[in-house]
Parts: C-alpha cells; sequence; structure tokens
C-alpha cells in the first residue's frame, strides 16, 4: 500500500502521460540466493531455509525498482547466451523494462553472484564472478535515440567509456531547449580508482559508503561535504549509509538529510542502495526537491529491507 506521503506527491503512481523513460546502464548478472538462518562457518554444511534464482546486477535492480514504482525505463548492458540469460531476459520482461538497447554476446558467459542472505540479520555477503562479459561501449551508445530519455543513469565500470557516453548526452543538451535535455546520473559504488573519474561527470552523482570510506570518510555528511569538490559545478551529490539514512547537497550548498526508515524486521538487504537510487531518480525526474527525494529513497529502500526481493516494495 502506498504511504502517506507518496500519495501527496504523486509518486509511485501510474506515469503521468506521455513520460519519457528512464534508462539505466550497467550490469546484468544472475543471483543465486542461499536464504540461511545463520551465517555458516567455513567447512561447515549447512541447510538452507531456501534458495532461488534472481536477476541482479545494479543497473538491473534500479530498473526493476523503477518499474514497479511506475517509472516507464530501459536497461542497456551487454547479455550472454544460455540458461541463465533467458531467466533474466524473461524476468526483465515482466517488470516491462524496455531491452531494446540490450548488446548481445554471443561468445561470452552471464555473470553470476552466489549470495548468502541471512535472514536474521538480513546481511547479504555476495561472491561475483564477473566473467568474461565486456561492458556496453561508447559505440554501442551511439545507437541511443537519446530524445526518446528524460534521464540516463550509469552504473560506475568501464569509467573511460562511460565518460564518453555522457559527453555525448551533454553535447545533445547543448542543442535542446532545457525541458528536452537529458539529465544525467552516475553511480560510483565500487572502489575501483578508474571509476573515480566519473564524480566530474553527471547531474547526480550517487557515492556509495564504501567508497566513501576508502576516502577516509566516516559519515554521509562528512562524505557529501568533503566529495562535492571533485563534481562539475551545479551537481548534485547523494551518499546514503544503511542504517543512518542518507545525505545529499545540491547546488545550493545546502546539506539535506534523511533518517533511515527501519523495518519492523530487516530480512533483506541486498540491492537496497539500487533501490534507494531508483527511488531518488524518481524523485528528481518528476521535480520533488532534494530532500524529498532522499526521504522518499530511505522509504522505498526501507520497505526493501523488510521484504525478499523486491515485489514488496509496493
Ligand atoms: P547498499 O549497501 O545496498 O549499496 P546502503 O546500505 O547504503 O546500500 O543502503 C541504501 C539505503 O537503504 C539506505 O539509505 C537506507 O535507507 C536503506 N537501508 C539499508 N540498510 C538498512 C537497514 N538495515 N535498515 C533500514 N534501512 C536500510
Ligand atoms: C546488488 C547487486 C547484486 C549483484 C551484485 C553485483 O547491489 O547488484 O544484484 O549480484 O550487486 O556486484
Amino acid at each position: 500500500a502506498s504511504g502517506a506521503w507518496e500519495q501527496r506527491a504523486g509518486l509511485a503512481a501510474a506515469a503521468p502521460m506521455g513520460e519519457k523513460r528512464v534508462l539505466c546502464v550497467g550490469l546484468v548478472c544472475l543471483d543465486i540466493i542461499s536464504v540461511v538462518e545463520r551465517y555458516p562457518a567455513e567447512d561447515s554444511d549447512t541447510r538452507c531455509l531456501s534458495q532461488r534464482w534472481q536477476r541482479g546486477g545494479n543497473a538491473s535492480n534500479t530498473c526493476t525498482v523503477l518499474a514497479l514504482l511506475g517509472a516507464p525505463c530501459a536497461f542497456m548492458g551487454s547479455l550472454a547466451p544460455g540458461h541463465a540469460a533467458d531467466f533474466v531476459r524473461e524476468d526483465f520482461q515482466r517488470y516491462e523494462v524496455d531491452l531494446a538497447h540490450v548488446v548481445p554476446r554471443p561468445a561470452c558467459a552471464l555473470p553470476t553472484s552466489m549470495v548468502i542472505s541471512n535472514s536474521t540479520t538480513g546481511t547479504r555477503t555476495i561472491l561475483h564472478a564477473a566473467s568474461n562479459l565486456p561492458d556496453v561501449t561508447a559505440a554501442d551508445f551511439e545507437q541511443v535515440n537519446l530524445s526518446q530519455y528524460k534521464w540516463i543513469h550509469w552504473e560506475g565500470r568501464n569509467a573511460s567509456e562511460q565518460v564518453k557516453m555522457i559527453q555525448r548526452v551533454e553535447a545533445y543538451n547543448r542543442t535542446c531547449p532545457p525541458s528536452d535535455r537529458v539529465t544525467t546520473s552516475v553511480e560510483v559504488e565500487k572502489t575501483r580508482p578508474e571509476i573515480y573519474q566519473l564524480f566530474g561527470y553527471g547531474d547526480v552523482v550517487f557515492v556509495s559508503k564504501d567508497v566513501a570510506k576508502a576516502r577516509g570518510f566516516y559519515s554521509a555528511a562528512e562524505a557529501v561535504k568533503g566529495l562535492r569538490r571533485y563534481l562539475k559545478p551545479g551537481a548534485t551529490l547523494v551518499c546514503a549509509w544503511a542504517e543512518e539514512g542518507a545525505d545529499a547537497m545540491g547546488p545550493d550548498g545546502v546539506l539535506v538529510h534523511s533518517d533511515a526508515f527501519s523495518p519492523e524486521v530487516v530480512v533483506d538487504t541486498l540491492g537496497a542502495g539500487d533501490t534507494f537510487n531508483a527511488a531518488v531518480i524518481l524523485a528528481l525526474s518528476r521535480g520533488r526537491p532534494l530532500a524529498e527525494a532522499i526521504t522518499y529513497g530511505c522509504q522505498v529502500a526501507g520497505r526493501k529491507c523488510g521484504v525478499h526481493g523486491y515485489d514488496g516494495i509496493v
């Protein structure tokens, strides 16, 4: 059921007539999730409470949540052939995520994560096998008709190529009236220095607590204040911090904060960050102020932590 805040804000409702789509560029993989009551000891033999396949990958999860919240969206990423790939493709279709920009890679395998999901604490321990799947390139991105999108989000991966994609959008925006421009966002989540160049691109930058900690910050507020100088002028920095909620700062330099909205029982935090990003993108793309957008992000991400998977968030 929708909360009062969402009803007021008119979010999580049907998309306004003729609303352009959100495109998310990044990874789709298979998550094989083993739900356990207790985290296993090394070299032990545990019976799981349950086990399931789930479509994963940050950009892919963000699409799932956008779709559940009623925002038309598209996924762009590489896809290998095989049973697992058929599973993720069908799952995307079930959520009506547009796959027109998926790049087939016939000679590759789909990346897979083994996930130990502790239902007592909600922690998710991920073992990711990246496989030989190359990311989409700036040349692939040339095929995207930018006029179809109001927002394009990049999960930071092959950053040098992603910078070229963002520059193409910036060049396009210079030819458009403000109402037709495409807003850009990037996620700097992994602590790989190559990805840090993305701080300088994107109208909205999502930085993870892992990256913030690696850069010497111990709260979302400190991270937002300290990392803001790496952004392009006029950009917004957002940092989520698990149970502490999230902080953000827009071009006006005002720090805004939202507490987390903890569910009664935290059962599954896999993809909480991807969920938060989707809700913030949706709120900002519909013109909501930054403080409301991160509050909405924390509300939807909090609900996600209280359920297994994503379907229970709306
Ligand atoms: P991830 O580790 O999945 O990238 P975070 O841990 O930073 O993401 O969480 C993103 C958002 O999800 C937080 O801002 C918060 O709103 C929500 N969240 C995450 N963990 C919890 C939790 N244990 N309780 C309540 N909310 C949470
Ligand atoms: C969650 C997630 C999983 C995936 C892993 C990849 O944020 O996208 O779905 O297995 O991270 O790093």
